[in-house]
């Protein structure tokens, strides 16, 4: 992490956590992190949590998302949730293009473009999550597979609105496996993120960026990750679902090398 960006940690809860389930998890997890205001701190349950989680956050720092979003405003798409609905149900963040989107249900690089811009619009934090597989990290070519998901994700976005940006490198492999990215390939990808971004928005623009890693942060394993020069934060998915290993990830201590 650099001092000049402010750390961010947020939990997806992907499918888990009915609505008592959840408020049972904020409430031990309020009383964890109330004393860390240095660090953004983001909790995404499922859709259908979003409602018993948000009352319970209005006494703690920890700000709300969601996991995913359509990208009209409204209007007859069945099952479909917009960025306009999302703030209504008072969230400030959201996930956009997991890898189980991608792979489970046909989410495309042009696809996050459109709901990047959608969402910028109405004033939702995106958290874009770009990220190779097993194969393509073995065939050399996670630094085409990313720059690629950037390129098209981030398509046609203006400086201004690019900087409230966060982007999320979860290397597939890493992805509930227990198999951690060491934190020195996380970070090469993760500079090699901010490099592109560069080419694209100019130096001012990628700096102001955060990038956060994702795939297993455990608390053994994010204070050397949050060391990492490029890496300013963490997007924590097994970990993020019980309140001890989540408030331990929150209160990490960088330690650089
Ligand atoms: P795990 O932390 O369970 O590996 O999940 C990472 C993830 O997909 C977060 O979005």
């Amino acid at each position: 992490m650099h001092s000049k960006r402010k750390p961010v940690i947020a939990g997806n809860w992907k499918m888990f956590n009915t609505t008592s389930e959840a408020a049972t998890l904020v409430n031990e997890l309020s009383s964890l992190v109330a004393r860390f205001n240095d660090r953004e701190i983001v909790v995404c349950p499922p859709f259908t949590a979003l409602a018993a989680v948000r009352p319970i956050l209005d006494e703690t720092g920890i700000k709300l998302g969601a996991q995913n979003v359509h990208w009209e405003e409204k209007g007859a798409f069945t099952g479909e949730i917009s960025p306009a609905m999302l703030k209504d149900a008072g969230c400030d963040y959201v996930i956009l293009g997991h890898s189980e989107r991608r792979q489970f249900f046909a989410e495309t690089d042009e696809n996050v473009n459109r709901k990047l811009k959608s969402v910028l619009k109405a004033g939702l934090i995106p958290i874009v999550c770009v990220g190779e597989s097993l194969s393509e990290r073995e065939a050399g070519i996670t630094s085409t597979v990313v720059s690629r998901q950037i390129k098209i994700g981030l398509d046609g976005i203006d400086a201004e609105s690019a900087k409230k940006i966060i982007i999320a490198y979860e290397p597939i492999w890493a992805i509930g496996t227990g198999r951690t990215a060491s934190a020195a390939d996380a970070n090469a990808v993760c500079a090699f993120i901010r490099l592109t971004l560069t080419g694209m928005l100019g130096t001012p623009v990628a700096d102001a960026i955060r990038i956060q890693y994702g795939g297993s942060v455990k608390p053994d394993n994010v204070d050397e990750l949050m060391g990492s020069s490029d890496i300013d934060g963490a997007l924590v998915g097994g970990a993020s679902l019980k309140a001890d290993d989540f408030g331990r990830i929150v209160g990490f201590t960088a330690t650089s090398k």
